[in-house]
């Protein structure tokens, strides 16, 4: 019998899979001594607990089985109703529950979306730099990536438009972060939401809006979501429960109109894991149905992390040297810091501030090219303020030591 030698045994889609820097120093932030802005871990002290706790019981009382049953793959309907409400209230058009798919985690949103456009090799449009873990999901398609500049404002619709017009083949999507991205904080204008899907209608390009942190803005008011444009563009809004009301619930949704891609999603969804967890899910719905529980909970988590982000801000300016350069987001969980020396490599830095208990995530990994070394990604969510001031000033000797 011919046997597959052990090099050709895994699927050449895996041959790209790395261990994830994020994941791995996940591991490294559990000892306690440890101050870590590397993870994107929301503030566990504001997980609503106890009453994740009163209304599980309530769950189990009211529905029983039901909530312990299989359920079918859209979402139980309660789940679908609530996010169609509540984005067209947000957002202010109209969605319906149809159009929601409800996701075992955003991540498992973007998983899909790739599972259904991504053939090896196909080009995929991503901001420079990107979230990682789409990255990840993206690679495990054996995608290629067509990078756009990108500023304070987010993409830049021009550099968008140079890559469109000469993409080839053209890309399947376009994936982006538009507000508070994961790594840098930073905001997509509202004048360039605009531009950005009138030029992906013009070149029939889906885009992606991955939305997790919108409901996290300290100040300032919300852009529209490119999803309430009135276009032809295929829009596809992912969102999630993960850092509105807590991770490990894994409850997410996607949102579109386009019923081609909506059915593909769900047959996709079906091959995977046949439908999210319906306890998860009941759950997640009996707390967040109340618009004013969510709302103060919102902005419970809008003031603390609000705070933690100016603190980081007056820590960094107090302690970093000049050559360390950093915004100030508006919203959201992260800040972008860059050391403005040639050559400067982050990467190497990790090893030093790890050595001095601080943690923090190298730029590189959220380059597709891996090309740009000098920034980091700094969490503001997690730690408190002490921690906040003892880590960056750690992070601050670390630096020095290099320069
Ligand atoms: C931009 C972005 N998308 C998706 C996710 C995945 O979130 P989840 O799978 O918990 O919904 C994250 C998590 O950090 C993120 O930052």
């Amino acid at each position: 019998m011919a046997t597959i030698p052990r090099t050709a045994r895994f699927a050449a889609r895996t041959s790209r899979l790395r261990a994830s820097t994020i994941r791995e120093m996940l591991k490294a932030t559990q000892r306690p001594d440890v101050i870590s802005f590397g993870g994107g871990l929301p503030a566990p002290e504001l997980f609503p607990a106890r009453e994740i706790g009163i209304h599980t019981q309530e769950v189990m009382q009211s529905f029983g089985p039901a909530a312990l049953q299989y359920s079918v793959t859209e979402g139980i309907p309660e789940m679908r109703g609530w996010v169609a409400r509540r984005l067209s209230m947000r957002f202010g058009v109209n969605f319906e529950p149809e159009e929601v798919l409800v996701t075992n985690g955003s991540q498992q949103g973007l998983d899909l979306i790739a599972k259904i456009f991504l053939d090896p090799g196909d080009h995929v449009v991503l901001e420079n730099p990107s979230y990682l873990g789409a990255i990840q999901a993206f690679d495990s398609y054996q995608a290629r990536y067509l990078t756009v500049d990108t500023d304070i404002d987010g993409m830049i619709p021009e550099s968008l438009e140079q890559v469109l017009a000469h993409a080839e083949p053209p890309p399947k999507f376009v994936y982006l972060v538009p507000n508070f991205q994961n790594p840098t904080g930073r905001t997509l204008s509202a004048q360039r939401r605009e531009q950005i899907v009138r030029i992906c209608e013009r070149y029939d390009v889906p885009i992606v809006e991955d939305d997790p942190y919108g409901e996290l803005q300290f100040e300032g008011t919300p852009a529209p979501a490119l999803i309430s444009y009135d276009s032809r563009a295929s829009i596809i809004y992912s969102g999630t429960g993960s850092k509105i009301v807590a991770p490990g619930m894994r409850v997410a949704w996607l949102v579109m109109r386009d019923q081609e891609i909506y059915e593909r999603l769900v047959l996709s969804k079906q091959a995977v894991d046949l439908h999210t967890g319906t306890l998860a899910q009941y759950v997640f719905h009996a707390y967040v149905q109340s618009d004013a529980t969510m709302n103060d909970h919102i902005a419970t988590i809008r003031r603390v992390y609000g705070q933690r982000r100016t603190h980081m801000v007056q820590c960094l300016e107090e302690f970093m040297p000049d050559s360390v350069r950093f915004n100030r987001p508006a919203g959201g969980m992260f800040l972008w810091a860059t050391v403005e020396k040639p050559g400067f490599d982050t990467d190497e830095l990790l090893a030093v501030a790890a050595r001095q208990k601080v943690m923090f995530v190298p730029g590189i990994s959220f380059y597709p090219h891996r090309d740009v070394r000098n920034g980091m990604r700094l969490n503001f969510s997690n730690a408190g303020e002490e921690k906040i001031a003892v880590g960056i000033e750690r992070l601050a000797g670390a630096v020095r030591s290099f320069l």
